[in-house]
Order: C-alpha cells, then sequence, then structure tokens
C-alpha cells in the first residue's frame, strides 16, 4: 500500500467543470436528488483498486450523473439546443424526445430547438433554420430509426459555431454523437469557455461501435447487435445447406469488433471471428485460410464473421478519405469471399461461399426495448446536468450506474476489444477458432 493517503472525492482528470453556484431550487417533483460528492469507483476489481492506489495514492472516481436539487439555469431563461451527428444510431430518436420530455415536464424550459443535419446546422452558410421541438412534435419520433432532425458528418469551424449559440442565445447544448463528434463539442466548450459564456455542453454517447473511452455502453449497440444476429443465422442456414458451406458476414466496426464479437457470441454458431483488433494472415501454414480448410475436413461448413476494419493490411492500395477523415476502407468482406473460392477451387475441393452484408441496416432501424430504456435514462440525465450547470462532459454508462465523464477525457481514449480480455477470450472458446492466426 503506498504511503501517501488515498483521496476518494476527486482526480483532477474526472473534475467537471460547472458555470457556476447554484441558487434555484430544482421545480423536479421526484426528489431523488444526487450530491456532487458522490461518486462512482472506476476500477471495479479490488486488485486494479490497491494497484492503483499503490501506484498514485488516489481512487479514481467519477462524479454521479442525476437531478441536482439546486440549479444553475432558471428553466423559465434557458433556451436549450439539440444536435445529432455522425452515423445514423438506433435510438437517437428516443434520446430527443427523452431530453425534450424531461427539460419541458420536469424542469418547465419552454424553449428548445433542432438543428438541423449535424453541425452544418449550426454553419449560417447552411441556411438550415432550427426546428421547434416540443411534446407534441417528438411524441412518437422514437419509434422511427434515423434521426427527427438529419445528420451529417465532418467538422465545422468551432467559432462560426458558437457565434450562432451565441446569437440564438442557446444555454444549453446537447450533442448526440460518437468520437468525432463528442471532439466537436469539446472543441465547442472550449471556445464557449474561453468566450466566458454560460453555456452548458452536454455530450451523449451514440455508435453502433460502442468504441468510446470511460463509457461501457454507448446506445444503439445492443439494437445492432440483436440486428446483425439475423444475418449470422441466415449464413449458418446457407452455410448447413450446402457441401463444405461457407457463411460470411460483414458487419460494421471500423476500429472495434464490438458488434462482431457480440453478434457472434449472440448466434452461437461463429467458426471465425475476425477483428480489427487482431491480426491475422490469410495464407501461410498457420493463417486463417489453412484453419479454414481444417474446419472443413472435420465439419464440413462454417461461418465467418468479419468486422469491416479487419484485415486491412491484406490490402495494397490507399483508397482516400471520408468526410469524418476516416481512412476508407478495402472491403474485406469481398476479399474473403473471392480468396477463400480461389484458395479452395485450386485445391479442387467441392465448396459453396454465400456472402451477406448487412450493411446500413444493421443500425437504420429503430431502437429495441433495452436501448430504449437506456436512452430515455441518458436524455435525462444530460438534461439533468445541463439544468446544474455543469458543462464539458459526456453522459457515460459505467458499470449499470451512469457518471459524468469530462469531454477531454473521454474523447482522449478509445475503447477497443482487448485481444488478452474477457469478450476474446470468450470469442476463442466458442468458435475454437486458433487464438493466434499468424505465421510467425
Ligand atoms: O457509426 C459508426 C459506423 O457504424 C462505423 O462502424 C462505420 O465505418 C461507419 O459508421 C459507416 O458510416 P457511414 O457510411 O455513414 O460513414
Amino acid at each position: 500500500m503506498g504511503s501517501s493517503k488515498p483521496t476518494f472525492s476527486d482526480n483532477s482528470d474526472s473534475t467537471i467543470d460547472s458555470l457556476g453556484s447554484r441558487t434555484i431550487t430544482s421545480p423536479l417533483q421526484h426528489r431523488r436528488f444526487v450530491e456532487d460528492r458522490s461518486r462512482i469507483l472506476y476500477d471495479t476489481s479490488a486488485e486494479r483498486l490497491r494497484e492503483r492506489l499503490d501506484e498514485t495514492g488516489e481512487i479514481m472516481t467519477f462524479e454521479e450523473a442525476g437531478p441536482r436539487d439546486k440549479l444553475f439555469f432558471d428553466p423559465l431563461n434557458a433556451r436549450a439546443a439539440i444536435v445529432t451527428c455522425g452515423g445514423l444510431c438506433p435510438g437517437t430518436n428516443d434520446v430527443i424526445r427523452s431530453v425534450v420530455h424531461t427539460l419541458t415536464y420536469g424542469y418547465g424550459v419552454r424553449i428548445i430547438k433542432g438543428v438541423q443535419y449535424g453541425y452544418s446546422g449550426l454553419n449560417p452558410d447552411s441556411k438550415l433554420p432550427f426546428v421547434d421541438l416540443t411534446p407534441d412534435v417528438v411524441r412518437s419520433i422514437h419509434q422511427n430509426g434515423g434521426t427527427f432532425l438529419g445528420s451529417s458528418r465532418g467538422p465545422q469551424p468551432t467559432d462560426v459555431l458558437v457565434d450562432t449559440l451565441y446569437r440564438e442565445d442557446i444555454r444549453l447544448l446537447f450533442v448526440i454523437g460518437g468520437d468525432g463528434t463528442l471532439r466537436g463539442a469539446d472543441e465547442i466548450y472550449r471556445e464557449v469557455k474561453s468566450r466566458g459564456l454560460s453555456m452548458a455542453v452536454i455530450g451523449i454517447p451514440k455508435t453502433i461501435d460502442n468504441d468510446i473511452g470511460v463509457v461501457s455502453r454507448t446506445f444503439g449497440f445492443d439494437t445492432a447487435v440483436n440486428k446483425a444476429v439475423d444475418a449470422l443465422q441466415a449464413a449458418h442456414v446457407e452455410a448447413r445447406g450446402a457441401v463444405n458451406g461457407i457463411g460470411i458476414v460483414k458487419l460494421m466496426g471500423r476500429h472495434a469488433g464490438f458488434v462482431t464479437a457480440h453478434a457472434s457470441l449472440a448466434s452461437a454458431d461463429a467458426n471465425f471471428v475476425l477483428v480489427p483488433e487482431v491480426p491475422f494472415d490469410l495464407e501461410g501454414p498457420r493463417g486463417f485460410l489453412s484453419a479454414l480448410e481444417k474446419r472443413l475436413e472435420i465439419r464440413d461448413h462454417a461461418l465467418v464473421v468479419v468486422a469491416e476494419g479487419a484485415g486491412q493490411n491484406l490490402f495494397d492500395e490507399e483508397l482516400g478519405k471520408d468526410a469524418s477523415g476516416n481512412a476508407i476502407l478495402g472491403n474485406i468482406g469481398v476479399l474473403l469471399r473471392e480468396r477463400i473460392k480461389q484458395y479452395f477451387s485450386e485445391r479442387g475441393v467441392e465448396h459453396s461461399v454465400k456472402y451477406i452484408d448487412p450493411s446500413y441496416m444493421i443500425r437504420s432501424v429503430p431502437a429495441n426495448a433495452n436501448d430504449r430504456i437506456f436512452c430515455g435514462f441518458l436524455g435525462q440525465y444530460a438534461a439533468h446536468a445541463a439544468m446544474a450547470g455543469k458543462t464539458g462532459l459526456l453522459i457515460g454508462s459505467w458499470n449499470n450506474l451512469f457518471i459524468h465523464v469530462p469531454l477531454g477525457l473521454a474523447v482522449s481514449k478509445h475503447k477497443r476489444i482487448d485481444p488478452e480480455g474477457v469478450i476474446w477470450t470468450s470469442v476463442l472458446e466458442a468458435t475454437g477458432q486458433p487464438g493466434r492466426m499468424l505465421n510467425d
């Protein structure tokens, strides 16, 4: 144990910024208020907790999310805006609706603006008017996939966005998005702060990829996994229906293979799972094709599930960048399909390859029940944080509790599958695939 006295209350990098002292009594009826000193442990393993104490003399904690009994903003003067950015994601409309309901019914906020088509709707050049959001307007939007407000990718000049927010007298800004969007929100927060404006900037983590740092779960992930399982089941049935049938499913997941791994675990039929975090060789005695051949010899069918970001080293050509600045990916699903066919044809082995790419189908659907409940919480906690004058934060879910994560911290860390961790170990156990498909 370290000799210095442990600090339980605060960690410099998890401190949440605040716009000022809170003097207004909350009008919330239920009165289940949370105090700022209520903090949630980051480490759940006693061993890790002890190690951290030894290393730093501190216990890493985060502020608990939830309604505060005193508010910074007077609801009557608090104008809010909601913006949704990046790729579509199940549950976005549920979050919008939850924020609108909590602000209106819980706090009595009267003006809530919807920004159209992501950050571009905050740039006057786009000439996109704000949309008035009321409980009536958002009444049934949760029944639809997509985003009621529209979305877009790519950054916009931060000073221009803040000029617009200032001109519109927006005091509460809710940004619903993934990694790049939240980086943009962090820049807005910093610009607002440097100008000394009283505006709360609150992020809500949205991505089917579930790859945002210091957040156990992002909304939309659960629904996307559910939907992806349908594709795996279809590919498995097809594979079983032919001699040496090989079903291949390609799923979204640019940098992180969580959807692929979880859908594979849920289907329980996958034999090979390929994700960006775990490199593999295609050819050679210990490569994927050789392992697939062995599998067919024993079981005469196979289901291969691959994340779009896996095996990118197999492509020679660079394909440029998308609007978010991400490298355009080579199509690993198609490459696998062609190389598998070639491999078995050259060896005179009868085979039948069935390739399914559900693509946008897994993220354009309405949220499932589990994500709906989750989205409801996220929207409520975002509204509570903003009304309390907290800013520069992300509403995070951590071990089934809700916390405030500084935006800067969340965007500085990426969540990835740990090849030594529980998820990947479970995938290896469930599939029986070799732990390492590399020749060296
Ligand atoms: O939302 C993240 C994501 O699902 C990634 O997995 C994928 O690479 C990307 O969206 C594709 O979205 P778009 O085609 O809209 O850029």
